[in-house]
């Protein structure tokens, strides 16, 4: 991308998904380049992060404390990866890396008040990883698996369990020395996470018997821990395979983000009190004074060896509504990262 050129490229939301989003709902378009106000400062931004979460934004009327609901025609609100550019900010340099709550966009305008997080001077890692593993969606994982706490007498289950964030959840309970089952969309995600993530079993979503059945048989010993990213039938069939005292962690809710009513209830609630279990919810971006101590347990641990990074790496601004849309179709293995 040339900063000098008199346009840049970026993704608006064409017209609002119905569903689950798909690429029509997305157009790349060019945008004029326009000079810098005092107090602001430009960014290239060199990687954009797909988030499913982001999908609860695009519904009309949508808007609350985190993001106002996103405007027909402009640039899609996301996660990137970016590097100061141009300053008029006295607090932000030329070369500083920075995850930030910018647009899909090649470049952005910040006047410092969007959500950033700043990224050490030295990258260590490759670029794309902070925000995967040692971003948003791997800081997700720790502090859910810190609030889950699971050890060695634990089942843990994780639904999305080969997803951006639960491909790390996983990881990190196997490291805690639980046995791990994953919930996954398809047998080749299921030999994925086995193989590749260290997990001990899988079962389909959407199999041939009842999820009920098909958790029962995957974890005999019924479920300790619940890392739910799913929500609905999934949360409800996982309270039916919960052991007493269990504790689930609520991360997110992706099947209800395209559905067109609010998802129903778990009709199973009653089990939250006889098995007397616990279950809590978080926001990551709210633990953000913790960011540095989440990243830096994170790379110790991709240092070691004894984490893996699984990404789903794409090219090109033009590849970022597909890349979206694969999230709510399962057809990505890992984060899902665009290189711009
Ligand atoms: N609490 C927080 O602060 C926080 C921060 C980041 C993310 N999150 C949440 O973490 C969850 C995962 O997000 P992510 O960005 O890492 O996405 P992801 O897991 O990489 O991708 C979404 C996965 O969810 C599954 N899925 C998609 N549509 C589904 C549906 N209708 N029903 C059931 N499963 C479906 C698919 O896997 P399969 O086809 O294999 O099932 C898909 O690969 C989301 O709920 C997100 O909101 C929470």
């Amino acid at each position: 991308m040339d900063l000098g050129a008199k346009s840049f490229r970026a993704v608006v939301l064409e017209r609002r998904p119905s569903g689950n989003p798909v690429e029509q709902d997305f157009r790349v378009v060019e945008l004029p380049w326009v000079p810098l106000q005092p107090g602001q400062f430009r960014t290239r931004n060199l990687y954009v992060s797909l988030d499913a979460g982001f999908r609860n934004w695009m519904n009309e009327g949508a808007g609350d404390a985190i993001l106002p609901a996103m405007p027909l025609g402009k640039p899609v609100m996301g996660l990137v990866l970016a590097e100061v550019a141009e300053s008029l900010h006295p607090e932000y340099r030329v070369g500083e890396r920075l995850m930030a709550r910018f647009a899909w966009e090649e470049q952005s305008i910040s006047n410092g008040t969007d959500f950033i997080a700043r990224l050490p001077g030295e990258l260590r890692f490759s670029p794309s990883a902070y925000l995967g593993v040692l971003g948003d969606t791997g800081m997700s994982a720790w502090f859910g698996m810190e609030i889950g706490s699971p050890g060695p007498a634990d089942t843990v289950l994780v639904s999305a369990a080969g997803g951006a964030v639960g491909s790390i959840a996983g990881q990190l309970a196997k490291l805690a020395g639980a046995r791990t089952v994953g919930i996954v969309g398809s047998e080749a995600k299921g030999h994925w996470i086995r193989e590749e993530l260290g997990y001990d079993g899988f079962v389909l979503r959407s199999g041939e018997g009842s999820l009920t059945d098909g958790i029962r048989v995957a974890c005999p010993e019924g479920v300790d821990l619940f890392f739910d990213n799913v929500g609905g039938a999934v949360l409800e069939a996982a309270i039916s395979c919960m052991n007493a005292r269990g504790r689930i962690v609520l991360c997110g809710a992706v099947a209800g983000y395209g559905a067109e009513a609010p998802l129903p209830g778990p009709s199973n609630l009653f089990d939250v009190v006889l098995k007397q279990l616990t279950l809590q919810g978080f926001m990551t971006h709210l633990r953000h004074e913790r960011y540095e101590e989440a990243r830096a347990a994170l790379a110790s641990l991709l240092d070691s060896g004894q984490l893996k990074n699984p990404e789903h790496l794409l090219e090109g601004i033009g590849a970022v509504p597909t890349a979206f849309a694969d999230l709510f179709a399962g057809r990505n293995f890992g984060k899902t990262v665009v290189r711009l």
